[in-house]
C-alpha cells in the first residue's frame, strides 16, 4: 500500500466506536479542522475483503484470505464522497466497498489475527506531519496505543439505525429500521465478542455518547479535548 513512511512522535487523534457512530464523518471534519490526516481503517478491511472475494478466497479460511494479499494493489488518496478514494488494481472501488457485502466480508476477515497484522503496518503509515486522525475499532488499543487523545464514540442501537434509514433514503433506498437496528447488533456483536482486538475502548479514551448530540457538538468536544492538551 502506498503511504509515505511513518513517523513515531507525530501525534494522532484516535476514534473507536462501533459501526454508525459518525466516527467517519467527525473524523473527516477534525482532520479538516486541524489540516491533519485521515484514516478510515475500516476501508482497509473493506478493499482487502473485496480484493480476497474477487480472488476467490474462502473467506472463512484464514490462510486462504493472507494469500491473495501478496498480489493486493491498493491505494488510499483524500477525495471521494467518504473521505478516502480507494483504489484497487488502479480501479477505484470506493464505491464497491461501501457495499453491505463487503462490510459483511470486512467483519467477516476482521477476526483472523494473522489478517489483522497484516494489515497494521498499512495503517502506521498513514501516521504522517503534521498529524492523523484514525477511526476504527482499535486505534487507540492497539494500532496507536501512545495516541496523546483518544475518543471512543458511541450511539444507541436505535439512533444508529435511524441515522443508517436517512443516509439510505437520501440513495433513494427505503429501508425498515428494525431491520437496520438487527443487524448493526449482529455487527457490534461479531466485533465486540472477537478474541483479536474485540471493539473495546481504550482505559484512556474520553467517552462521547453522540445519540442526542449533532455532529458538531461532537466535534466540538473532540477539538476541545485537543486544545486542552496544550
Ligand atoms: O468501520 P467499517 O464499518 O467500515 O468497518 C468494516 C469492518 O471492518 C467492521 O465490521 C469491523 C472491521 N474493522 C476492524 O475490525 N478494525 C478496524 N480498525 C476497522 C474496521
Amino acid at each position: 500500500m502506498n503511504s509515505p513512511l511513518a513517523e513515531p512522535d507525530i501525534p494522532v487523534i484516535t476514534i473507536d466506536g462501533p459501526s454508525g457512530a459518525g466516527k467517519g464523518t467527525a473524523a473527516a471534519a477534525v482532520a479538516g479542522e486541524l489540516g491533519f490526516h485521515l484514516l478510515d481503517s475500516g476501508a482497509i478491511y473493506r478493499v482487502a475483503a473485496l480484493h480476497a472475494l474477487r480472488s476467490n478466497a474462502d473467506l472463512t479460511v484464514e490462510s486462504s484470505v493472507l494469500q491473495t494479499f501478496s498480489s493486493m494493489r491498493a491505494t488510499f488518496e483524500p477525495g471521494g464522497a467518504d473521505g478516502v478514494a480507494a483504489k484497487l488494481d488502479g480501479e477505484d472501488v470506493s464505491t464497491q466497498i461501501r457495499s453491505e457485502q463487503a462490510g459483511n466480508a470486512a467483519s467477516q476477515v476482521a477476526v483472523m489475527p494473522e489478517v489483522r497484522i497484516a494489515l497494521r503496518d498499512a495503517q502506521r503509515a498513514f501516521r504522517v506531519a503534521p498529524g492523523l486522525v484514525a477511526d476504527g475499532r482499535d486505534m487507540g488499543t492497539v494500532v496507536f496505543p501512545d495516541a496523546p487523545l483518544k475518543i471512543f464514540l458511541t450511539a444507541s442501537t436505535r439512533e444508529r439505525a435511524l441515522r443508517r434509514a436517512k443516509q439510505l433514503k437520501d440513495k433513494g433506498i427505503t429501508a425498515n429500521i428494525a431491520q437496520l437496528a438487527q443487524a448493526i447488533a449482529e455487527r457490534d456483536d461479531r466485533d465486540a465478542s472477537r478474541e483479536h482486538s474485540p471493539l473495546s475502548r481504550a482505559g484512556d479514551a474520553i467517552s462521547i455518547e453522540s445519540s442526542s448530540m449533532s455532529l458538531e457538538e461532537v466535534v466540538e468536544r473532540i477539538l476541545t479535548a485537543w486544545n486542552a492538551l496544550g
